[in-house]
């Protein structure tokens, strides 16, 4: 009888952003690693973030721009391997690249340049891959984790889940860390889409007129405000300002739109003394695209000559534009969402290590877990920050 093949140092599920760094980041210790993928080949979600050339950290990271039922748990991860960090392995590597806005650096050529340099620190820290088949089961027993993968049994001293969430299910993304967490006691906080565009309904139909029109607006829900440009489409709203709002937002709430945040208080009155002549299309047409400044001005009943309308109709035009309500019917939901919120509850991990408190040698890392990035390069970040902060750990 042929002995059991010997045990791996650590089993990491997931062969993505997370996963990659992690195995690469343990197999450099001197730790044998194998890493696992149903999907035909490793980093899919990389190859086509950031339009292709993969927006792949932020130089102003920092806790506060992660969403989590704990907003301290990235904190630990995130000051340990940093955007500089990252940057340096990126450069190691040889890759251009340059900053687009808000910190956001992007490769000059392309995003297959950082799954080309995972892979490559994987391969030479000996990781073992292994890609293109479901795993069947997994179970702990003997102090090992057993992982079944095309009737083979595998095993491991340790077991990292680096599944990822259901965002982009047609990528292969499932919600298979969360079924691995609760089989082993762990809770998750419910997953939702998030970075994903609005659906709008029959009271904005107005605006779906508008589809492909883009401006910059400041979003608000709540205390929660961002800056950026607005994209109006066939369903309803979308954008970066759109995608990031929409990680705070709650069903059945409105959200309010600045279509104006560079004006000063009362530039409305301040123009009809200036230009009385002028109607409020054309006054809006000057700072906002001419096919939205008409859909306002039709929304507001106000179009005609400024000098022909009171003081306080203008202030209150002004208001309305400064806080448009809209109440999106619901976002397009795990199908075009960038990335999940919730995820796998950080009250039953290790903030240091990524190790489950009362699974001793089953880490989570990466977007399985509840700790949600903003646009702009941060949830990379936090995948290589928590990859390697497990992979320091086993
Ligand atoms: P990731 O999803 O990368 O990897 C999980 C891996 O697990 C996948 O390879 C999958 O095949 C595998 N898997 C799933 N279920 C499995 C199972 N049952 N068995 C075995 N393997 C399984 N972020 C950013 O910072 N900058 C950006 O530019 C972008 N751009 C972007 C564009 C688009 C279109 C999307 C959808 C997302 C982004 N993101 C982004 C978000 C970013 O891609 C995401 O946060 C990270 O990929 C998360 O890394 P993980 O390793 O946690 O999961």
């Amino acid at each position: 009888m042929s002995a059991a093949p010997e045990p791996y140092d650590a089993i990491v599920l997931g062969a993505g952003a997370a996963g990659m760094m992690c195995a690469a980041t343990a197999g450099q210790r001197g730790l044998r690693v194998l890493l696992i993928d149903h999907g035909p080949a490793p980093g899919r979600k990389i190859l086509i973030s950031g339009g292709g050339r993969c927006n792949f950290t932020n130089l102003h990271t920092a806790p506060d721009r992660y969403l989590s039922a704990n907003p301290h748990f990235a904190k630990s991860a995130l000051g340990r391997y940093t955007a500089q960090d990252f940057l340096a392995l990126v450069e190691r590597h040889g890759i251009a690249w340059h900053e687009k806005t808000l910190g956001q650096l992007f490769c000059d050529g392309s995003a297959r340049q950082i799954v080309d340099l995972l892979a490559g620190e994987c391969a030479a820290a000996g990781v073992e891959l292994l890609c293109g088949q479901p795993v069947n089961q997994i179970a702990h027993r003997d102090g090992l984790f057993h992982v079944t993968r095309n009737g083979v049994d595998l095993t491991g001293r340790a077991l990292v889940l680096a599944t990822g969430g259901p965002a982009i299910p047609k990528l292969g993304a499932t919600g298979f860390a969360y079924e691995v967490a609760r089989q082993f006691g762990l809770a998750v906080v419910q997953p939702r889409p998030a970075l994903v565009p609005f659906t709008l309904g029959p009271a904005d139909a107005l605006f779906q007129s508008l589809s492909g029109v883009a401006a910059e607006v400041a979003v608000h829900w709540g205390k929660t405000c961002f800056r950026e440009a607005a994209l109006f489409t066939h369903k309803g709203l979308s954008g970066p300002a759109m995608l990031q709002i929409s990680s705070y937002w709650e069903h059945r709430t409105p959200i309010a739109v600045d279509f104006l945040p560079q004006a000063d208080p009362g530039w409305l009155v301040e123009h009809k003394r200036q230009q009385p002549r002028a109607g409020l299309r054309r006054v809006l047409g000057a700072t906002l695209p001419a096919r939205l400044a008409e859909v306002l001005a039709e929304r507001l009943e106000l179009d005609r000559e400024l000098g022909a309308l009171n003081d306080k109709a203008l202030r209150a035009a002004e208001a309305r534009l400064a806080r448009w309500p809209f109440q999106p019917t619901g976002t397009e939901g795990f199908a075009k969402a960038e990335v999940t919120a919730g995820g796998i509850s950080t009250a039953d991990l290790s903030s240091r290590t990524m190790m489950a408190r009362r699974v001793p040698g089953l880490y989570a890392i990466g977007e399985c877990v509840d700790v949600t990035g903003w646009l702009g390069g941060y949830n990379f970040q936090w995948a290589w920050a928590s990859g390697w902060a497990a992979g320091q750990a086993i």
